[in-house]
């Protein structure tokens, strides 16, 4: 093989590792349903933050326990990203 195609195959193995360790992108999104849809235009107008506040009204313990694996719950939104 020469140099020039070595670079070239290594070059290529380093776009499909950063590919591969991009972000997990099969997380729900947070639903844009009648349930949902307020908390779209919280984000929109007050932020993100905003917002979060009131999801654990309903998805807590109590009412919609979260899966059992569920990740360290700190910012819903961080993760359940909008449908834009
Ligand atoms: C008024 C109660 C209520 C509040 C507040 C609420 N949810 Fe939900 N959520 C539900 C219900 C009911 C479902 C299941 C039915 C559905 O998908 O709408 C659900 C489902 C979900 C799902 C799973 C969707 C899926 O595809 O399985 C996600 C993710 C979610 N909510 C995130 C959030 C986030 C983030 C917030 C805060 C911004 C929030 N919810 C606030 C009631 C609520
Ligand atoms: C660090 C990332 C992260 C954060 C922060 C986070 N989640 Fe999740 N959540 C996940 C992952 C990963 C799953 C596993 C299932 C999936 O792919 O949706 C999940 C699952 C869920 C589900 C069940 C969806 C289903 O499969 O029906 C609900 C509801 C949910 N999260 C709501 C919330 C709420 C509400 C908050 C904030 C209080 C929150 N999540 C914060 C990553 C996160």
């Amino acid at each position: 093989m020469k140099k020039r195609d070595i670079l070239v195959l290594i070059g290529g193995l380093v776009i499909l590792t950063i590919l591969w360790m991009a972000p997990d992108e099969t997380t729900k999104h947070l639903p844009k349903d009648t349930i949902h849809q307020k908390f779209y235009s919280i984000v929109h107008k007050d932020g993100k933050k905003a917002a979060e506040k009131f999801c654990q009204d309903c998805h807590n313990k109590e009412q919609m326990p979260f899966p059992e694996n569920h990740p360290p719950k700190f910012r819903c939104i961080f993760c359940h990203k909008l449908d834009n």
